[in-house]
């Protein structure tokens, strides 16, 4: 199980079962389900976040394959914005979503220098990699801004169809020298 933690503006606190509710408000838009793989089923079903919760995410973490967070604005922490995970694995090691109203804010490149130390820090993994839609703008930007590396291209099965995919990756040497980086 992940710890809490805590960022200038935000709170990542643990997956719980009783997140589901707020999940299965936010999560099911377009915008934020179409360039996740297309294991997410689409449409979204009324349970979709609790069977997600309970049969997917909540084992993972028990087992240690994975750890998940709510994201919350440190302002209003019973409210979840959005969830950020990592995975144990040679690919797909973070993944994100943050709820439409909080598009554009620099949330969840703020809530990655987190999970970022967290992979590296806390965890100890000597390699982040994750892959991405080459068309997916806000999400490749946060690889770019945050010192990464694309090292190949796929392709993929999203929700809204196959498309090329950017592998982008990260060692911890490289992510301690952008966080010790002069700009
Ligand atoms: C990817 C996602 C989490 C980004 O969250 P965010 O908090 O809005 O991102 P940030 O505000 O930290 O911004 C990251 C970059 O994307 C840009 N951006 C954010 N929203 C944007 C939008 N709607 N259109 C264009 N650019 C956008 C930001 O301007 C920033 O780039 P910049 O530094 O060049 O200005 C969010 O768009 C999302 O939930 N998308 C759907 C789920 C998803 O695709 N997850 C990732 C799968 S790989």
């Amino acid at each position: 199980m992940g710890s809490e933690g805590q960022t200038e503006r935000l709170i990542l606190r643990p997956l719980e079962m009783a997140d589901a509710r707020q999940m299965q408000a936010l999560f099911p838009q377009w915008e934020i389900v179409r360039f996740l793989l297309n294991r997410v089923p689409w449409p979204y079903p009324p349970d979709g976040a609790l069977l997600y919760c309970r049969d997917i995410a909540l084992p993972q973490a028990a087992r240690g394959e994975a750890w998940h967070w709510t994201i919350r604005l440190a302002t209003e922490p019973s409210q979840m914005i959005g969830l950020i995970s990592l995975f144990k694995g040679a690919w797909d090691n973070r993944k994100f979503w943050l709820g439409l109203p909080w598009h554009g804010l620099g949330m969840m490149s703020e809530a990655c220098v987190w999970a970022n130390d967290f992979w590296f820090d806390n965890l100890g993994f000597p390699i982040l990699r994750v892959a991405k839609a080459v068309s997916n703008y806000p999400s490749r930007r946060i690889s770019v801004k945050q010192g990464m590396r694309v090292v190949t291209v796929v392709e993929r099965d999203y929700v809204s169809g196959p498309f090329q995919a950017e592998v982008w990756e990260l060692t911890a040497d490289e992510w301690r020298a952008w966080k010790n980086r002069g700009d």
